[in-house]
């Protein structure tokens, strides 16, 4: 539980490369969150090519994180795995987040910057990565080792619990 409270997004990184042990670690704990009917329609695109990372940076305009990261996920849904509409946003939510806390626990800094619902940035991403038409992407999380650490903080607001009714 530690992970959940000292979690944060971290923007800037020292350059030393992510292993591909720790690596492994991220995806396998974003693959384990929970899915709708256990669907699991996520599929993650691990980009290490710098010119890759600095196309997203022309169009993402809140994605300076990737100037320092070591390596970048795409977190994608595939709309064609899932029997209700939508419900691939939540589960890569789960993915993501699940993947933020791996990378708290190992030592690594993380931030997630959003693609989906900004029609824009999803069309350039889908373009630039060669997805498949039913794939979506929903965010791009940077990874590397922590240049810094921001400090934890509570945001525990009992005014935002209703109990029974509103
Ligand atoms: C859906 C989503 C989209 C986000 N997009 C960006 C982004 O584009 N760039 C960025 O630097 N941070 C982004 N963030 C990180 C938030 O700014 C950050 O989580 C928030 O300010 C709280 O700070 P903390 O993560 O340090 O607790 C995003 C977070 C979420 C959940």
């Amino acid at each position: 539980m530690k992970e959940i409270f000292s979690r944060r997004s971290n923007r800037k990184f020292t350059g030393e490369p992510v292993s591909d042990a720790h690596l492994e670690k991220l995806l396998r704990a974003a693959m384990n969150a929970p899915s709708a009917c256990n669907e699991q329609p996520w599929e993650f695109v691990v980009i290490k090519d710098r010119d890759i990372m600095k196309q997203i940076r022309t169009y993402q305009r809140f994605s300076a994180p990737l100037d320092t990261a070591d390596l970048a996920i795409v977190v994608c849904g595939d709309t064609k795995r899932q029997q209700f509409d939508g419900f691939w946003v939540q589960d890569c939510s789960a993915a993501t987040q699940n993947l933020l806390l791996e990378a708290e626990y190992l030592g690594l800094g993380a931030v997630w910057m959003g693609l989906h619902p900004i029609k824009r940035w999803t069309d350039k991403t889908k373009e630039l990565l060669n997805l498949p038409d039913q794939v979506m992407p929903l965010g791009v999380i940077a990874v590397g080792h922590p240049a810094m650490r921001a400090e934890p903080v509570d945001r525990y607001q009992p005014d935002r619990v209703h109990f029974d009714k509103w």
